[in-house]
């Protein structure tokens, strides 16, 4: 059994996660704690890099010793320290994995640099015995990602977005409707009342042969139809119009994904994931083609950092660690 502190900083969430494990059985998650910062940022509309690292100093310490108490453990039981490196914003990794450093450093025990999109990845399979071969499909705000994954460290890129990421054109469509940042969850709520067929707006590259993505021009279609409306606009059907566009791209593309790589399992992460009409739809659809969907729960589909601790987990019992010399990288890419 290993005991694992995992911290997560790459963004506007601060989280520590302490998890303990072993080769062959799943995962128990003894802590998770999460600061948001949502509400600091959403005054600018956005995530403001600097708010956003002094923020996560100020608030890594109690974390870290929230999990330890909510996990009854002291920190010498720890038995490696984890933080993600990236990809990310420079200023907040820094902090993360600085602290995390610190702590393997002064109690000798091993530092694991983690691949926040690893993270995402194999957060569906947390409280599985192992990781089956896979097509994941990551959704967040900062990448929409379809991988062929063989196993734990063994991923293939089979395609991505071209422009914008699934979760920037939920956030960037909220703005334009006069939602509340972030617009992802704000557009699921307004789109519930709202008629999908209400707009037709397009499916960029959907029957291209490609795993690639693009939301832009579906974004500045929204945008457009927006500006010809005069009076109040009708935000739950443009919600529910542009919900459908993602959600179609999303779900034909991880489809056709697992058809041309003869994967049996889709695996759904990152915040987007959180969305009920994408999961019951990739469900559906996954069903339909005699394929098993897996999805973390809620708790594990925003950023956190109980999947960092659990893709760290892994590799620590796998025998690997990452020297203290190791750099941060903003841009890491995972394949
Ligand atoms: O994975 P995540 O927490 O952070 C990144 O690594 O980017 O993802 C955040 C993204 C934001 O764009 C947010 O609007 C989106 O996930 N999101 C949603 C929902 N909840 C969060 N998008 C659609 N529907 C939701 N319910
Ligand atoms: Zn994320």
């Amino acid at each position: 059994m290993a005991l694992l502190l995992a911290i997560e900083s790459s963004c506007d969430e601060t989280a520590v996660a302490i998890v303990r494990g072993s080769a062959g059985n799943p995962t128990e998650v003894l802590a998770s704690e999460i600061s948001s910062q949502i509400e600091l940022h959403r005054e600018h509309g956005g995530v403001v890099p600097e708010l956003a690292s002094r923020n996560h100093s100020l608030h890594l310490r109690g974390l870290v010793e929230n999990a330890l108490e909510a996990a009854a453990v002291h920190m010498g039981e720890i038995d490696a320290f984890a933080a993600t490196t990236g990809p990310g914003l420079a200023s907040s990794l820094l902090v993360g994995s600085t602290a995390a450093k610190g702590m393997a450093c002064v109690l000798g025990r091993p530092f694991l640099g983690i691949n926040h999109l690893e993270g995402h990845l194999l957060s569906p399979f947390l409280g599985r015995t192992e990781v089956p071969p896979h097509v994941a499909l990551i959704v967040s705000g900062g990448h929409t990602l379809l991988l062929d994954v063989e196993g734990p460290g063994r991923y293939r890129k089979l395609g991505g977005t071209r422009d914008d990421a699934a979760g920037e054109a939920y956030d960037k469509v909220g703005k334009m409707l006069g939602l509340t940042y972030p617009g992802g969850p704000e557009i699921e709520k307004a789109a519930r009342a709202g008629d999908p067929q209400a707009y037709d707006f397009p499916r960029s590259m959907q029957h291209e042969a490609n795993l690639d993505f693009s939301f832009s021009g579906l974004k500045t279609a929204v945008l457009y139809t927006v500006r010809k409306i005069q009076g109040e606009l009708p935000v739950a059907d443009l919600a529910a119009s542009f919900q459908q566009a993602v959600i179609e791209i999303l779900v034909h593309k991880a489809l056709r994904a697992a058809k041309q790589t003869g994967r049996q399992v889709i695996a759904l992460s990152g915040g987007v994931s959180l969305n009920l009409a994408l999961r019951a739809a990739l469900g559906n659809a996954a069903a339909r083609a005699g394929l098993e969907l897996a999805v973390a729960p809620p708790a594990l589909c925003a950023d956190n950092a109980a999947m960092i601790a659990f893709a760290a987990l892994l590799r620590h019992l796998a025998g690997e660690s990452t020297p203290l010399e190791g750099d941060i990288h903003p841009n890491l890419p995972l394949a």
